[in-house]
């Protein structure tokens, strides 16, 4: 493997990793200390706010064995068996979220990103597991890449913010990462996913 693939897969791993570890911080240090600006989620709607925070992470965590070649050749049961809990966690912490999202106090417009967003991790993650059920493989694989795009956005979300908050202040900051943690996910996505193939991978095809 080259350099430069070697250190996307080492970020993105690490990345994917340390993000989730990060997000279970509350268990250690309680919610009103370690993620004071959502608590009121705890409050208000206690079901989907720990649905979300438990499990959101799990899919996160999960994410990268899935896209670790040998052990989906080698081992085809394991990612099944991961596929599953990636598809359980993201239909209870999606739910999760599509409630949070409507009741956050971040405003309408941040309201609508989240939630665009969680109705789309809901939609691509769902499909692409029915889709695998079906045998239909190869559309399997290209949603389930949606689905990882979106996934990916608990990652983006955190890069971007201290820079937004920093250039943009707090409350535009917050609203326009509700919105810029994904859309650009899912375009390179769609990008990626329509680029033209290489030769030798079309021959491989
Ligand atoms: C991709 C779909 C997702 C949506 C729609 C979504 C939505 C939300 C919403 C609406 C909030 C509350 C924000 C507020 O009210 O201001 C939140 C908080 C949170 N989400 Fe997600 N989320 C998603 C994915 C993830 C993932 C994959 C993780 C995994 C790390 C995650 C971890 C968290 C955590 C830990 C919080 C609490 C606040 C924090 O520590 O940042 N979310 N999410």
């Amino acid at each position: 493997m080259q350099l430069v693939s070697r250190v996307r897969v080492f970020l993105f791993w690490f990345l994917c990793l340390a993000v989730a570890l990060a997000s279970w911080r509350f268990l250690a240090l309680g919610v009103e200390v370690s993620m004071e600006f959502v608590a009121y989620h705890a409050v208000e709607r206690q079901l989907a706010f720990y649905a979300h925070i438990i499990l959101a992470p799990v899919a996160l965590m999960l994410m990268p064995f899935q896209y670790w070649k040998g052990l989906r050749m080698r081992r085809p049961q394991v990612h099944r068996w991961i596929g599953r809990a990636y598809g359980v966690s993201i239909l209870l912490a999606g739910l999760g979220s599509l409630s949070m999202a409507f009741g956050t106090t971040a405003g309408l417009v941040a309201a609508w990103g989240f939630g665009a967003l969680a109705v789309f991790w809901l939609g691509t993650t769902g499909y692409g597991i029915w889709l695998a059920r079906q045998g239909r493989i190869a559309e399997h694989q290209r949603w389930m890449f949606r689905s990882a795009a979106l996934t990916f956005a608990a990652v983006t979300l955190r890069v971007y913010l201290p820079f937004l908050f920093m250039t943009l202040g707090e409350e535009t900051g917050y609203t326009l990462v509700s919105w810029l943690c994904w859309v650009p996910n899912l375009l390179f996505a769609e990008w990626y996913l329509r680029r033209p193939m290489r030769r030798s991978a079309a021959l491989a095809a």
